[in-house]
Formats: structure tokens, C-alpha cells, sequence
């Protein structure tokens, strides 16, 4: 979450710096997709990755649409908590060595990335139905229910295969 330069002086102050702050985070997390899915040596770590691309462009949309429900212009504040998971992302997708090894570090990153999201996501669930923005709130559950699949899709392909191919890398 970004720090907090503006005041907090109510609930909305806080529902729409979360919102700020989870919207630079779809577009730093856009910028990043293509270079992991460009890193990723197994082809349906690739596809993962290129599905959930365009999974977060719909995203980064539907939270235009949340910004558009509070009369607001959509407006990025810097994520640092994202620019830091990305920073050790970006270390496996520049990594040297074997190419499944590598597809595991990409998992163990991107991994850490969806549950940040489902954290932010579920947050504002929360501070949505508090302030009575149910439509809000269905579009956060759209994309909590995506990110929830992304992690454990994550978690399919490293189980069952890529973490067994790692292993057999020396
Ligand atoms: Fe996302």
C-alpha cells in the first residue's frame, strides 16, 4: 500500500486511497506480465501468464468502473509494496541457469503478487459494503474470485510438474 501523503479524515479518504493505490498496481502488474510470460520456459506457465494479462487489463477496467460509481477520474498513487515484489520478480525473469528452476522462481513470485492483491481486494470488499457501494463490491468479488484462481492454478502447475522438473535440474 502507498504511503499516505494526502490526510485520512474519513472512511471515503481511505476507500479511495485503496483504490488509487490497487489501480497503480494493476498497471505496474500489466507492465510486468509479458516479461514473465517472455522469461517462463514451460508453455503452460507461459499461457498462465498471458491469460491472466488480459485477465488484469479487465481488471484495471472494472476498477475504472468503481472509480466512475464515486463520480471520480481514475488516478494512480504509487504502490511501492507492488514496485518491490516486482523488483524480485524481475531478478527471476533476468536470472541466468536452468530454465525450469527459473519457472519455478517465476511461480514463487508471482504467487506473492496474487496474494498481495487478494489482500487489497479483499480490503476494499470490506470498505465498499461499509460505505454501501454494493456494486462496487460485486466488481471487487469479480476480481478477487480471478486472482483466487490465478494463485491456485500457480500452485497446480508448480505441483504438478515444474517443482518435480526443478528438482531434476543440477
Ligand atoms: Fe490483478
Amino acid at each position: 500500500m502507498g504511503l499516505f501523503h494526502e490526510t485520512l479524515d474519513s472512511f471515503d479518504d481511505l476507500f479511495s486511497h485503496q483504490l488509487q493505490d490497487v489501480y497503480d498496481a494493476e498497471h505496474q502488474i500489466m507492465e510486468a506480465l509479458p516479461l514473465m510470460a517472455g522469461a517462463a520456459s514451460s508453455s503452460d506457465l507461459k499461457n498462465a501468464f498471458n491469460v491472466h494479462l488480459m485477465e488484469t487489463r479487465e481488471q484495471a477496467k472494472r476498477l475504472e468502473q468503481v472509480f466512475k460509481l464515486l463520480g471520480t477520474e481514475p488516478k494512480r498513487v504509487t504502490c511501492p509494496a507492488m514496485k518491490g515484489l516486482i523488483k524480485e520478480g524481475n531478478e527471476a525473469v533476468t536470472a541466468t541457469g536452468d530454465p525450469k528452476v527459473k519457472d519455478a522462481a517465476l511461480i514463487a513470485s508471482a504467487q506473492r503478487v496474487e496474494h498481495y492483491e487478494i489482500a487489497a481486494y479483499g480490503t476494499l470488499r470490506a470498505l465498499a459494503r461499509q460505505l454501501g457501494q454494493d456494486q462496487a463490491a460485486a466488481l471487487f468479488q469479480k476480481t478477487l474470485d480471478e486472482e483466487g484462481n490465478t494463485d491456485k492454478k500457480l500452485t497446480r502447475l508448480a505441483e504438478s510438474h515444474i517443482n518435480q522438473e526443478a528438482a531434476a535440474a543440477h
